[in-house]
């Protein structure tokens, strides 16, 4: 296994992935093969357990993968972690942005970090919660991208939204409202946000995903006009023995 700026990468018979430490727990490895046309090989991923297992690891997880790409994962012994939903929804037509008295959105800045973290934490659980490093890569994931927090009258960060653009594309990468904040329109305005910038920059389709179980974002993301894709995506993962 090579080491290239903190991530670790894996190549074997031609093939090649990346690992890195999964949002900071150094148990928890993610891995990215290097995409190939036809995907890794089932010898590869066996490969890619055996060298995460010796290096301490206890646990691997993927990317959201779609039904076909899981296969060779399925054959090598990952198994379900979480299905994920994708929604999405053109760009044309928008609602207005909700009153949300007391409230204001700006832009996230550095200062921010600490508090916005503070809310992902609340806001998810353990295995979706975000550090600095995860917050960083959700900024830089898409060539564009806008983070906004929502501020109370005070100045605290009730919540906050990363949304990305990548030519006409747009993504919602993440959204988290403080629990003690929700249901007054925050969510609603901090999607919306993100959708007239996006709108702005002449993206015409803009997608999200989430747990196929998070009934409240759902309910938040169909009610704004987003309507949900074909089932199937999922993160994975397998069990590694030393
Ligand atoms: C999802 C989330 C961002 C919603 O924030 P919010 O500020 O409460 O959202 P809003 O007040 O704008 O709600 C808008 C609509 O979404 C729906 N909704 C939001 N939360 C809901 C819940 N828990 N159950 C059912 N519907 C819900 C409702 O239709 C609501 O409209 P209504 O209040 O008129 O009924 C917030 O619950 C959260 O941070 N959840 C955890 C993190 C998360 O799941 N993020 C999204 C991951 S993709």
């Amino acid at each position: 296994m090579g080491r290239a700026a903190g991530v670790q990468i894996i190549r074997w018979c031609g093939e090649e992935a990346r690992t890195t430490p999964w949002r900071g727990d150094c148990s928890t490895a993610l891995l990215s093969p290097v995409a190939g046309a036809s995907g890794p090989s089932i010898a590869f991923l066996s490969r890619c357990l055996d060298e995460l297992a010796a290096h301490g690891f206890s646990k691997v997880l993927t990317s959201a993968l779609g039904p076909l790409e899981q296969t060779p994962y399925m054959r090598a012994g990952f198994r379900v972690e979480e299905r994920l939903v994708v929604l999405s929804r053109g760009l044309a037509h928008l609602p207005p942005p909700p009153r949300t008295p007391g409230i204001c959105l700006r832009r996230g800045r550095r200062a921010d970090r600490a508090q916005v973290l503070a809310v992902d934490h609340l806001a998810f659980s353990e295995f979706w919660r975000l550090d600095q490093r995860g917050l960083g890569e959700a900024l830089a994931a898409t060539p564009r991208s806008r983070w906004r927090v929502a501020v109370s009258g005070t100045g605290v960060v009730v919540g906050y939204a990363v949304t990305g653009r990548a030519g006409r594309r747009g993504f919602l990468q993440r959204l988290a409202v403080h629990p003690a904040h929700r249901g007054r329109g925050v969510g609603t305005a901090l999607v919306l946000d993100g959708l007239r910038w996006l709108r702005r920059w002449q993206a015409e389709q803009v997608l999200v995903n989430t747990q196929v179980g998070n009934s409240g974002a759902l309910a938040l993301y169909e009610g704004l006009g987003f309507h949900p894709g074909p089932p199937g995506l999922s993160v994975l993962s397998a069990g590694l023995s030393p």
